[in-house]
């Protein structure tokens, strides 16, 4: 297609190391449209008959059949999705055939299928990251006031419930949807009539052509449209950061499924065994997710690094753009529907939560809030907690049962309710700001995903 000067073959190994049809072939869809689109434009001027126009969209809609069924043959002599179909065209309908590349090169092209993919995969992602908020809510409106203590540093901290826990992933998983929806008006912009650098001479109807693709607008510089990969380095960026998400719930999920924690079961369905020890049942759906993420910030760098230092426009260089978007939109796709898909199925243990949400430690903060509300400055009280929970540890009572005598031999602002602070229902209930795990606050925040996921 572009051996008119060249007298040589090209050697071997350089179609080998050169081709992108083995994985750009996955942009046929988004290639035929753009097709299509582009030939409407050129009957409009005048370049095209009807006619031709007729004989190039029947052809690509045959070429699509084939793909579709399988039975299209990619050639890595031909380079790339785009050669691959526009030679096949050629060789179905003639002369006509050979028109459709007036005023539109492969750069342009190529920026307007990948674009096109991206926006499409993009909408699926949407729907898989609400079908795992789902999922979440599910388990948070079955035990949303499932008392569980919190962690920081992994050591206990505060008591919070299995609900307000899992509504910190839904929280998560939504600004990825934000993020995603905020992206995709950057995707959603047409750069097919730039040509190869400096659009043509032969002028197409742009903004025909991208209303028909279903784009919101042209891009407004020819050198930028065809030089730009930022869209898809945004995508990696949002696709890892809900890797990261994923990743620290599978964290989460891996801690609560050990006999250490026993916060939850993770079905037969979702887990493996060991070839060596026959008790083992390993939660390896969260243990690969944790992986994944590695990955996709891999692909997210490839890309940034391989754009950086290329002048403008266009480089061969941006053929390796492909490959890592394709990769992190597969990896996420395949990591949300098993997730949520293990989350539906995943059983929360009663018994153990409650176990562990008994430990009276866990009331440390509210037994110094406490003080403070009988006018002791908070970085006193602190310290008077601190010696109570030093005598607990060091004469084996829980906190909340040290008698009265001795927190009053610590300091007699400890009064005879000081117990009430132990009441697990008081320490909930007091926690009335927004955003702390306070009854009403759940219930609030599960009525608001119901109506927004329903
Ligand atoms: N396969 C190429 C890519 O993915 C298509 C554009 C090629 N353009 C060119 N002038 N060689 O980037």
């Amino acid at each position: 297609m572009w051996k008119g000067r060249f007298s040589q073959a090209t050697a071997d190994l350089v179609l080998q190391y050169g081709e992108s049809v083995s994985y750009d072939w996955k942009l046929y869809r988004h290639d035929v449209a753009g097709s299509i689109a582009h030939a409407r434009a050129q009957v409009r001027a005048g370049i095209l008959t009807q006619e031709e126009f007729d004989a190039i969209e029947g052809g690509l809609k045959s070429i699509l059949t084939d793909i579709e069924a399988g039975n299209f043959k990619w050639s890595i002599e031909l380079e790339d999705v785009h050669m691959n179909i526009e030679s096949e065209l050629t060789r179905r309908i003639g002369a006509p055939g050979a028109k459709l590349h007036t005023a539109r090169s492969r750069n342009d092209q190529v920026a307007t299928d990948t674009r096109l993919y991206c926006r499409e995969t993009l909408d699926e992602t949407l729907m898989l990251l609400r079908d795992m908020q789902r999922a979440l809510l599910v388990k948070i409106v079955e035990y949303a006031e499932l008392r569980i203590p919190g962690y920081t540093h992994l050591q206990r901290a505060q008591p919070v419930t299995i609900g307000h826990h899992l509504l910190a992933y839904v929280e998560m998983f939504a600004r990825d949807l934000d993020r995603l929806h905020d992206c995709r008006r950057r995707i959603n912009i047409s750069p097919l009539g730039s040509g190869a650098i400096a659009g043509s001479t032969i002028n197409l109807d742009r903004v025909g052509i991208a209303e028909e693709l279903g784009f919101d607008g042209v891009s407004e510089n020819s050198m930028d449209a065809i030089a730009d990969r930022d869209y898809i380095m945004e995508t990696l960026f949002c696709l890892s950061l809900i890797g990261t998400h994923l990743s620290r719930m599978s964290e989460d999920l891996v801690l609560w499924s050990t006999a250490e924690f026993g916060f939850c079961t993770l079905s037969d369905a979702h887990t493996t065994g060991s070839s060596l020890m026959p008790q083992k049942k390993n939660p390896d759906v969260s243990e690969i997710t944790r992986g994944k993420s590695g990955r996709l910030y891999g692909n997210l760098l490839a890309v940034m690094v391989a754009v950086k230092g290329l002048p403008l426009t266009y480089n061969r260089d941006l053929q390796e753009d492909k490959e890592p978007l394709f990769d992190s939109f597969e990896t996420i796709s395949l990591a949300l529907r098993v997730n949520a898909e293990m989350v539906a199925a995943m059983r929360i243990n009663e018994d153990a939560c409650a176990a562990a949400v008994s430990d009276p430690l866990l009331l440390a903060t509210d037994l110094a809030d406490y003080l403070v509300r009988k006018g002791v400055p908070f970085r006193s009280a602190h310290d008077l907690v601190g010696q109570a929970v030093a005598l607990a540890v060091t004469s084996k009572t829980p906190l909340s049962e040290l008698s009265l005598e001795q927190y009053v031999a610590i300091s007699d602002e400890y009064g005879a309710d000081v117990h009430e602070v132990f009441n697990l229902d008081r320490a909930f209930e007091l926690r009335t700001n927004p955003g702390a795990p306070n009854p009403d606050n759940t219930a609030r925040r599960i009525a608001f995903w119901q109506d927004k996921l329903s």
